[in-house]
């Protein structure tokens, strides 16, 4: 039973009408983070109301398809296929790489490491595995050292945020089967040293995993528009995976990401294969058995409807209201930015935390329908910034200047609440 409710929920006796339907959807999303207008700062990517449709219907036509079995869905073999092509573009495939399409940032990292274990205790007999890497990097990878048995080796990043290489070094030994950077790390937002990790990762004989989940679009785009962006990608020596996420900046629906690997060989430890039970063979690329056509259809017709042009637009967009908001926050009297951001990512902290509480901040930027991340440490709030945002930046920064106003003169403090939760 729901905790708080008199009675528990029942099937009604008699079906709802589907308008029914849709009106309890509305009262139940009317307290919903409004992201379709642009007042999310994480959780959700918008590149406004067309490419939305393309997306929906695309999900549509395809939700109840099951690329389980690609034998009996050939359309879906065919769409995963042509959107690893896609991906690899920006990824800097070459003609060995291989990836598979994943449903999310985090189930991408989940089947690099479960593909590093595999490889190594394989072909190095390895059992006690471990994994070097920054504290930055994601939470998912201690929910793949949790789910499969691999160490984690968190190493404290240098006072720029970036992952400190020689303290990972020295971390490194026979049982480490990855060496993780970001590109770019989702708490401050800025890019991993990658050449030197994956230099470090090819003279140590280990796998060097590149998690651009956030920047796996962004940055090649970045790049075209003349940002500095440092080498991060598959193009880097001796980086052996890299994890994208389409339903981030792909701007598509959710359950979208791809892992791509450098070899083909690398990716053969990703698979699972049993014949061991009653219903014959049973193969799987990724954590899924059943695997919805919806997410898969939706990445083909965005990444088709956007073209290279579209992301180009949207891109450029993104980073005209990262760049507000970062020079807002530099400029600032009561802020400070923790890094210059190295794409569409920031975070910012209180001058004088015993001034401003940042949590309230959040709070009554809540009260004000905005969605903003909170984090610590150091005690922070981030944004993740996309082309939504180009069209509300200026009155975002109003109103949170006005929060801040209000919480020093009331003195209002605030608890840094999860960036995920159980329920
Ligand atoms: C850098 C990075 N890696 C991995 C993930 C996990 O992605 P997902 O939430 O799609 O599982 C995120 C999510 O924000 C991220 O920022």
């Amino acid at each position: 039973m729901k905790q708080g409710k008199s009675a528990p929920h029942v099937i009604p006796a008699t079906g709802m009408s589907a308008q029914r339907i849709n009106t309890s959807f509305d009262e139940m999303s009317a307290h919903d983070v409004q992201w379709r207008d642009g007042k999310a700062f994480s959780l959700a990517y918008n590149a406004g109301p067309e490419v939305l449709a393309v997306a929906e219907e695309a999900y549509r036509r395809f939700s109840g398809a099951n690329a389980l079995n690609t034998a009996a869905f050939p359309s879906l073999r065919q769409m995963q296929g042509e959107v690893l092509d896609m991906a690899g573009v920006w990824l800097g495939s070459t003609a060995e790489s291989a990836g598979y399409f994943t449903s999310g940032g985090t189930e991408s990292i989940l089947m690099a490491v479960k593909a590093a274990r595999d490889q190594f205790r394989t072909e190095s007999s390895i059992t006690h595995p471990n994994i070097v890497l920054p504290t930055s990097a994601h939470a998912a990878f201690d929910k793949a050292a949790a789910y499969f048995g691999v160490e984690l080796r968190r190493v404290n990043v240098l006072p720029d945020w970036r992952a400190d290489v020689a303290a990972m070094a020295a971390q490194v030994d026979t049982n480490t089967i990855m060496i993780v950077g970001s590109a770019p790390q989702y708490p401050q937002g800025v890019i991993d040293d990658i050449p030197s990790l994956a230099a470090l990762a090819q003279s140590r004989k280990t796998n060097c995993h590149v998690d651009a989940c956030m920047g796996g679009v962004s940055l090649a785009y970045l790049a075209r528009l003349g940002h500095q962006i440092p080498p991060w990608n598959l193009q880097v020596d001796g980086v052996t995976s890299i994890s994208a996420d389409l339903h981030k900046f792909g701007y598509t629906s959710k359950g979208a990401s791809v892992i791509m690997y450098a070899t083909k060989r690398l990716r053969s430890f990703q698979g699972f294969f049993t014949d061991q039970w009653l219903g014959g063979v049973y193969a799987s690329s990724g954590m899924l058995g059943t695997k919805s056509g919806g997410a898969i259809a939706a990445a083909w017709a965005v990444i088709h409807f956007l073209g290279d042009d579209g992301y180009m637009r949207l891109t450029r967009s993104a980073r005209v209201a990262t760049d507000k908001l970062s020079q807002h926050i530099d400029a600032h009297a009561e802020l400070s930015l923790l890094a210059q951001p190295d794409a569409l990512l920031l975070s910012f902290i209180a001058q004088d935390p015993q001034r401003l509480n940042v949590y309230a901040v959040a709070d009554e930027m809540w009260n004000r329908g905005w969605y903003i991340d909170r984090q610590e440490p150091p005690q922070s709030l981030h944004c993740t910034v996309n082309a939504v945002h180009e069209s509300v930046i200026d009155a975002m920064l109003i109103d949170l200047d006005a929060c801040i106003s209000n919480v020093i003169d009331t003195g209002r403090t605030g608890d840094v609440g999860a960036y995920g939760t159980l329920s």
